[in-house]
């Protein structure tokens, strides 16, 4: 190990308990914490990592150093506002007709002078796009053809071992014949549900659940019904099951970890026992984990595809969320419906961008994946928590707002009142954007809610965008 990588690592250890202190009210707002001699002295660490962790806790906004007198705690994220509450839809199968709203908000979203809070992916800042040009090159110059032919249907077979190597951190333990590469995330959810589904089928979702699911299950003719989703918890197990048996569900599609956009993410032992249900009633469930890499804790959380026995779970990834969303590369692991899927990809698409395929796996063999996850895990959480504690200060009492423990998305509940199309509508005049609540149902309701990214970097800009949407969520 590397005296740079202890170093690194000594600091956190420090700063994750002293953070841990202050959610558990141990340490309250307000508390003097230790003089940095006397947190080294006794942690037995140097002056500089001491600062360090000080620095740390001081850049995720909870601790602020005042002059001449030493660290305070500033901010808890346990004493603040209320997570919304958990949404109770009616019990139906119905088609999808939200497709109007959901083009004309992405219509008014195009500018680039928005401070956008309505971002799909994290700000392009946080990405390594000088590392990935280089495996661009590299990849160029190992290819035989200059990657101008195209890939195998199935995908980049380097790709595809790089992959299969990641899936032993989700409690998987993938070979590449298990994996077909897509054009990210969206083309392995619209081939999975083709395989597995027909026209007019029912197919359980979360709700709220994230808009590009419904516009696929719109294309495929599919119909929804909206599983009751705890922010915290996730899905409701027992309005799932009595929904199998009154609507003839086909399939399930569910984000487990850090879902989008209330970042739910469900336990292990949650994630077990639907796994077991699913298997009861032999319904096949595509669970999409683009956000599982995106985690706030020690450890990734681990997949439903990791208790699966019966080959019932079909798993959907991307680099989208975490590297490169432009270079549209995911995956599908599909098992017993993998030959149906190869034959699906060949008819959808052919095969995936060749160059944009071996430029992951070269970013993916040289190692370089892990440390940049590192880095964007930690400025993620960093921002989560500049965010909320920004939120807590600006937005109306009665405000309530998610605190998820990876991805990047909050969820706001604002008072009943409110409508968040009108509000985005005028946010939009004041340069923000936000995703209104409306386009996370299929019956367009959520209409106090809206998601906010927290993938832009902290800011002065940021800050402001905050405090002018916390003053028009206060005009109904
Ligand atoms: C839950 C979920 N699935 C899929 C996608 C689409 O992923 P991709 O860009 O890889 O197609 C998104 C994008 O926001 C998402 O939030």
């Amino acid at each position: 190990m590397s005296i740079e990588t202890t170093q690194d690592h000594l600091y956190q250890e420090v700063a994750d308990r002293i953070e841990r202190l202050i959610e558990k009210q141990t340490l309250k707002v307000g508390d003097k914490l230790l003089s940095v001699r006397t947190l080294s002295k006794e942690q037995g660490i140097s002056l500089s990592t001491a600062f360090q962790a000080y620095y740390h806790l001081e850049s995720k906004g909870l601790v602020e150093a005042r002059p001449q007198s030493g660290y305070y705690v500033k901010f808890s994220p346990r004493h603040m506002l209320e997570v919304p509450r958990c949404a109770k839809p009616a019990e139906e199968a119905i088609p999808v007709t939200i497709d109007q709203m959901i083009s004309s908000v992405y219509n008014d979203l195009r500018s680039d002078k928005l401070i956008n809070f309505s971002l799909g992916a994290p700000a392009a800042e946080l990405l390594p796009a000088a590392k990935l040009n280089k495996a661009v090159v590299q990849a160029l110059r190992s290819a035989k053809d200059n990657c101008l032919n195209y890939e195998h249907i199935q995908g980049n077979v380097q790709l595809r071992k790089q992959i299969a190597r990641l899936s032993f951190n989700w409690g998987g333990a993938l070979s590449e014949e298990d994996i077909v590469v897509t054009a990210g995330c969206m083309e392995a959810l619209s081939l999975t549900l083709k395989a597995i589904t027909r026209p007019g089928d029912a197919v359980a979702i979360e709700s709220p659940t994230y808009f590009g699911i419904f516009q696929v299950m719109e294309s495929l003719g599919l119909k929804v019904v909206e599983i009751p989703t705890d922010p915290t918890s996730g899905i409701d197990l027992d309005v799932l099951e009595g929904s199998i048996r009154k609507f003839n569900i086909r399939a399930c599609l569910f984000v487990c970890n850090f879902n989008n956009p209330m970042g739910s993410c469900l336990s292990d032992e949650k994630k077990k026992k639907l796994v077991d249900l699913l298997t009861r009633h032999s319904v096949p469930l595509i669970e999409d984990d683009i956000y599982g890499e995106l985690y706030f804790g020690k450890s990734r959380p681990r997949t439903c595809k990791s208790f699966d026995k019966k080959g019932i779970v079909i798993q959907c990834g991307s680099f989208s969320k975490s590297l490169a969303p432009g270079y549209r590369i995911g995956w599908a692991v599909p098992g017993k419906f993998t030959e149906d899927v190869i034959r699906l990809k060949r008819m959808n698409t052919v095969a995936t961008n060749t160059l944009a395929q071996a430029a992951i796996a070269e970013f993916l063999e040289n190692g370089r994946y892990e440390l940049h996850l590192r880095h964007l895990r930690r400025a993620l959480h960093t921002q989560c928590l500049r965010y909320i504690q920004a939120i807590h200060e600006n937005f109306p009492e009665g405000t309530r707002v998610t605190r998820p423990q990876g991805g990047f998305a909050l969820w706001l509940e604002l008072d009943k009142k409110m409508d968040t199309y009108k509000l985005h509508k005028r946010a939009l005049k004041a340069g923000i954007g936000i995703a209104p609540g409306q386009i996370f149902s299929s019956r367009g309701r959520f209409s106090n809610c809206f998601r906010m990214s927290f993938g832009l970097p902290w800011s002065d800009r940021v800050e402001h965008g905050i405090r002018t949407l916390g003053e028009l969520a206060r005009k109904p």
